[in-house]
């Protein structure tokens, strides 16, 4: 894991700028990209969408999750988050658990407006966490 600087742009990333320009962020004005790679190399896209009623909104991470698992995907290999600022945006706490719920072994690549590339895991992102096994027990 690491970060580095993206010359060649792999299509994961060009996909979560792209998406990126989607996005329907007129509240906060900050606008998110996600592009999330299944094991078979499928992209689905997603950005985040607010709502007027402010906690309606879904991040980019999210719609991504779950245009992929509406169309029958299980197996996930990466996910990338692009923002338009200098520091990487990790996924928030929210997106994180349903990206262990659905990919626990996933991989985050976090690209900022200068092209970088930040290199990380769900499960650094997010350890010790709950997850489906902890429900079996009950
Ligand atoms: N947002 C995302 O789309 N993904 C994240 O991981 C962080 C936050 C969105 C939600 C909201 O539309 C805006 O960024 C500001 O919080």
């Amino acid at each position: 894991m690491g970060e580095y600087l993206a010359r060649k742009q792999p299509a994961i990333l060009q996909q979560a700028r792209k998406a990126k320009t989607h996005s329907f962020s007129p509240y906060s004005n900050f606008a998110v990209g996600a592009a999330l790679e299944t094991k078979s190399g499928k992209i689905y896209t997603g950005c985040n969408i607010e709502s007027s009623s402010y906690g309606l909104t879904i991040c980019a991470e999210r719609v991504a999750m779950f245009k992929a698992i509406s169309e029958g995907e299980s197996q996930f290999s990466r996910i990338a988050v692009c923002t338009d600022t200098d520091e990487f945006c990790p996924p928030c706490g929210a997106c994180r658990q349903v990206l262990v719920d659905f990919a626990p072994n996933i991989k985050v690549l976090l690209l900022n407006s200068k092209n970088e590339v930040k290199e990380t895991t769900i499960a650094a992102l997010l350890p010790e966490a709950f997850n489906k096994d902890f429900l079996n027990n009950r």
